[in-house]
């Protein structure tokens, strides 16, 4: 099976460049699956109905999030409606939505799990007893040809433990959050593909997608003078390819970067 994995979607430029570039890249790639990351994508700070519906229309199949997935109110009713959106497995009991789901797809059923970190980040119950339960349910190869789980997280440590947690029991862990592409994909003993951030779709003329002067003025200043607003130049996509094989594991994991600042990647299918 081949799935792709984008990273945060960070306002209109992130989502022009997939939407632009997402029709051409399902057949480039021959993929299965589209799993982006979409706690961003509205002005920075969530996501809406709206956004949504464009995102699955330009060929998106799965939308994760992350810290922002509730900050516009709107998608506190559409996510128990809508199973293509999960938000992280680990909120408490209650929390609209669900943070897993079993996809099907003509080449066979996808497990996506969407978990959130607690290393510099809000207190949240344990990702890894939260996604432990998840793979226990649907096993990798017996309920479940492919899994997927994003780790939202801050810290690259809590990251790289989850994606050995996971390892034999999933197809690829990779990070969101951090909003930055990192170098270290590659696949663990046990067959799980892991990279650690699979970087933001957002300009990269930024901080971490947002437009630098109010970031700088609040590192530099310590005094905030206005909301963080995504920066508005040219996009880069940034996310990750995954071929599986026998058993739902990893055969291959490369990175993939396209527009925008960034050096490109695109693997040969
Ligand atoms: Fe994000
Ligand atoms: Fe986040």
């Amino acid at each position: 099976m081949n799935i792709l994995f984008l990273g945060d979607i960070v306002g209109k430029p992130g989502r022009d460049v997939v939407t632009e570039r997402l029709t051409a890249l399902r057949t480039q790639l021959k993929l299965d699956l589209v799993i982006v990351n979409g706690e961003n994508a509205a002005g920075g700070f969530g996501i809406t109905r709206t956004i949504a519906e464009e995102l699955f229309a330009s060929g998106v199949d799965v939308i994760t999030t992350g810290n922002h997935w509730a900050d516009q109110k709107e998608i506190l009713n559409y996510i128990e409606a809508e199973d293509r959106i999960l938000r992280p497995v680990n909120y408490p009991k209650g929390t609209p939505g669900k943070g897993a789901n079993l996809y099907q797809t003509p080449a066979g059923s996808v497990l996506v799990i969407n978990a959130m970190g607690r290393v510099f980040m809000d207190a949240l119950d344990d990702p890894f007893a939260g996604v432990d339960r998840e793979l226990a349910a649907c096993p990798l190869g017996e309920a479940a040809d492919a899994i997927v789980v994003d780790i939202h997280a801050e810290a690259t440590s809590e990251k790289m433990a989850m994606g050995h947690f996971c390892d034999s029991r999933a197809s690829l862990v990779v990070g969101t959050h951090q909003h930055m592409p990192t170098a270290d994909a590659q696949i663990f003993p046990g067959g799980t593909a892991f990279q650690c951030d699979a970087g933001a779709c957002a300009d990269y003329d930024s901080v971490i997608g947002m437009e630098k002067s109010e970031p700088l003025q609040r590192f530099t200043r310590k005094i905030s003078s206005q909301r963080f607003t995504p920066a508005t130049g040219p996009a880069t996509l940034c996310g990750v390819f995954v071929q599986t094989g026998a058993g739902g594991f990893a055969t291959r994991i490369e990175p993939v970067r396209l527009g925008g600042r960034l050096r490109q990647a695109m693997p040969q299918v």
